[in-house]
């Protein structure tokens, strides 16, 4: 039976690091506030001209070069990103221009922070039906050119941080090796509740003075619903991908969760009854980095040697749209 195996994993964070005390020159806030509710310690934030795709790039170099393999050998890109480097066309074509691809497909994923899993779920079913032998997967966000940076904005400026992390997958035949499940989940009743309203197309003028004066151009999230769907959200899908394979969390060597809030994947940790082992975060490096948040946690975990072939990995997320979703892997 094919499946789709993960061939290397690679990542990319801009070189500022921006601490929590920095953020107290610009709007009312604290390095106590911002550490316990959220676990952040600081993020990365691009420089100036730094966009998504050049940092999808530096990733994608880093996991060909692990992987012995060239530009070349890659059939397909599915780029996820909740902030494309332009409103159009898409940014995964920035990335293969640079990797010198004309002609491969290139599919933008728009699922904020499930981006990385919903676009798992097409590139498998690429793979698993031969459609496309080696599929370049990859999250990224650059977030710090879109904030508002006053203390009305400070609920949300201070949780997001800019990065990049990518996967190569391809076909495996390895008996029982490669992606076992993925599931992929939308809720639009609550899409207002984490929402960026400007530009749009469904305004005349798409981006008015307006909007800037008014900040319609930053996010907007309610918090406390975001926190409360996601905290219950996250656990229901990965019970889910473990009873399709008939597994348990006993069986889970790595869990990584979207990494939204130190918070929220504790609670979620607890509610799945695994340990501190089985779990692995780096918000506090990063802050929420949404669509690159999983690659680029994973590729950590890899880096350190965390997973052993036929390990079990499971993966969830849950973010604006409302989008959630969960895949298991068998490493
Ligand atoms: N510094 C200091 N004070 C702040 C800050 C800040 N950065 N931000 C908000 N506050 C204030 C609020 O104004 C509020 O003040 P008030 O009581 O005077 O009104 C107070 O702190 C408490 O605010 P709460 O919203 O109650 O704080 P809460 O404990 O809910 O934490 C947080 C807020 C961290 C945003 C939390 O709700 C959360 O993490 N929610 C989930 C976010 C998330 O998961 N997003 C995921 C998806 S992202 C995506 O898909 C793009």
């Amino acid at each position: 039976m094919r499946r789709t195996e993960f061939i290397s994993t690679g990542m990319y964070v801009p070189e500022r690091v921006v601490t929590n005390d920095e953020f107290t020159q610009w709007m009312d806030t604290s390095d106590e506030w911002i550490r316990t509710r959220t676990g952040i310690v600081e993020r990365r934030w691009v420089a100036d001209g730094e966009t998504g795709a050049d940092m999808a790039y530096v990733a994608t170099t880093r996991a060909l070069e692990r992987a012995g393999l060239q530009a070349s050998d890659l059939d397909a890109i599915v780029y996820c990103t909740l902030s494309p480097d332009y409103f159009f066309p898409g940014t995964g074509v920035f990335l293969q221009r640079k990797l010198g691809l004309p002609g491969v497909p290139c599919l933008d994923v728009r699922n904020q922070c499930s981006g990385f899993l919903y676009g798992l779920s097409v590139a498998d079913a690429w793979i698993k039906s031969g459609q496309y032998r080696r599929v370049l997967l990859v999250g990224s966000e650059v977030h710090s050119t879109g904030m508002d940076l006053t203390t009305r904005g400070r609920d949300l400026a201070v949780l997001f941080g800019d990065g990049a992390g990518v996967a190569i997958l391809g076909p495996t035949e390895d008996g029982g090796r490669g992606v076992l499940s993925t599931h992929i989940f939308a809720d639009g009743t609550y899409a207002e509740l984490l929402f960026c309203d400007a530009p749009a197309s469904a305004r005349r003028p798409r981006l008015s003075h307006e909007d800037l004066d008014t900040a319609r151009i930053y996010p907007v999230m309610n918090g406390k619903e975001v926190f409360k769907h996601a905290s219950t959200r996250m656990p229901e899908a990965v019970q889910l991908a473990l009873k399709t394979s008939g597994l348990t969390t006993k069986d889970i060597k790595m869990f990584i969760p979207h990494q939204a809030n130190l918070r929220i994947a504790e609670m979620v940790r607890r509610q799945l009854d695994l340990s501190e082992d089985q779990i692995y975060n780096n918000i506090q490096k990063y802050g929420n980095t949404t669509a690159g948040s999983i690659p680029i946690a994973l590729d950590e975990v890899v880096q350190a040697g965390r997973l052993a072939r036929g390990d079990l990995l499971v993966l969830a997320a849950f973010g604006s749209g409302f989008t959630w979703g969960s895949a298991a892997i068998r490493w």
